[in-house]
């Protein structure tokens, strides 16, 4: 593993909880993680429980002891580490957005595919049990034609004007703001429940110029660097419109600036025969509101994805004992597992990745020129 904050505490946590609620054809070895910061890496290996730990992360690709390369860096350096781990012929986890720009994408594609290797991108939400149940009702046609979705992710961490031009916010190491950093999600989210976006246009805003520098010290929390003041060059929050393939039409929002809201990953979509709401602050928990019910009973439900008719819920608990964040990428881990036992690439992979990374760019464009722009073009 290469990184060891945020990401790399919940990469860490499901490899080591993965055995104990899945029997995957394989069993993840904690066998190296690497980081710039001696000690800080040192005391992650520790606690989070690596037989070593290394200060390059160049190193853990030439050993032979090693198969999978989990990228939990900024976005940054994830094409160049993707690259490099596939010509060696390490198979490769990369953290979400997977590069900077549709280029990258496109090589780090390339890459994986000329080495053969298996290769996942970590849009992890999609792991929860009720998306993935959202979705078999969908691919059942419960909800008929798709006519709706409305998609948002909100947040509120950078709202004080004092919290630090940490890394996230800043352009050359981040890609984009809120659209590559939480857009991000909800666009995978769509991919993956009403398919591809044939045309978007949207908006941005930077409503903070100037941060004092600082840098992420694990989770969304950060610390102040020295007082000095820098530029913010990404988007605070954004905002678009989006024509589906399959005639859907969705409205989306990505903000740090929406108070009170820590995580609301939420989406609403509606069809012919129903809708359905899911929101990860309340992650087990799918509302359906079907058509058909009887009159005078009609209304949203809420049906509690803890039973096994759930896809992954039944390898954890008895119904009704919930699962939480973590839990999203152990599911996610399981397939991983057992693609590379079998030589293919689950959903997400890199090509999802890519296709995800041309519908924020194809943002970028539209917001540069006020017009709609094709996903394609
Ligand atoms: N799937 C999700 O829900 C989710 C949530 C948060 C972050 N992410 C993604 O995960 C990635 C990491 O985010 P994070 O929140 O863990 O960040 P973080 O700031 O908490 O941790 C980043 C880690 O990368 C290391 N690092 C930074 N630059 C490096 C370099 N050049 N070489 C080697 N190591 C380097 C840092 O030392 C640190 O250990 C990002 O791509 C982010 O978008 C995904």
């Amino acid at each position: 593993m290469i990184g060891h904050k945020f990401m790399g505490k919940a990469h860490s946590h499901a490899y080591r909880d993965l055995p104990y609620f899945f029997d995957t054809s394989l069993t993840p070895v904690l066998q190296t993680i690497a980081g710039r910061d001696e000690k800080g890496v040192e005391a992650a290996a520790r606690k989070m429980g690596w037989a070593s730990y290394d200060t390059d992360w160049r190193s853990l690709i030439e050993r032979d002891d090693i198969d999978l390369i989990d990228i939990v860096t900024p976005n940054h350096v994830h094409a160049e580490m993707a690259i490099a781990a596939a010509e060696a012929g390490k198979h490769v986890l990369c953290e979400k957005p997977l590069a900077m720009t549709v280029e990258q994408a496109k090589r780090m594609v390339e890459a994986v595919k000329k080495a053969g290797v298996v290769h996942m991108v970590c849009h992890n939400y999609r792991y929860a049990p009720a998306v993935q149940f959202a979705k078999k009702l969908i691919d059942e046609g419960r909800l008929g034609k798709i006519y709706h979705i409305r998609a948002q992710y909100l947040q509120d961490w950078i709202m004080d004007p004092t919290f630090p031009l940490v890394w996230r916010l800043r352009k050359e190491v981040t890609g984009s703001g809120a659209l590559g950093d939480i857009a991000a999600h909800i666009l995978d989210l769509s991919r993956f429940l009403l398919g591809e976006f044939k045309e978007v246009v949207g908006m941005m805003e930077t409503f903070i110029k100037e941060r004092p520098l600082g840098e992420m010290s694990g989770g969304l929390s950060a610390s102040v660097k020295n007082g000095q003041m820098g530029e913010v060059n990404v988007d605070d929050a954004s905002a678009f419109l989006a024509r589906f393939e399959n005639g859907a039409i969705g409205v989306f929002e990505a903000t740090r600036f929406a108070g009170g809201n820590r995580n609301g990953n939420r989406f609403e979509i509606n069809g012919e025969k129903g809708s359905i709401r899911w929101d990860m602050e309340n992650m087990n928990n799918l509302q359906v509101y079907l058509v058909d019910d009887e009159p005078g009973l009609q209304g949203f439900r809420t049906i509690n994805c803890t039973e096994e008719h759930h896809p992954y819920a039944g390898a954890y608990w008895p119904a009704g004992h919930i699962i939480g964040y973590e839990h999203t990428f152990i599911n996610l881990m399981a397939e991983l597992m057992n693609g590379i036992a079998k030589g293919s690439s689950p959903s997400p992979n890199f090509e999802d990745g890519l296709k995800n990374q041309m519908v924020l760019e194809a943002v970028e464009r539209s917001v540069q020129t006020g017009k709609w722009v094709s996903v394609s073009s």
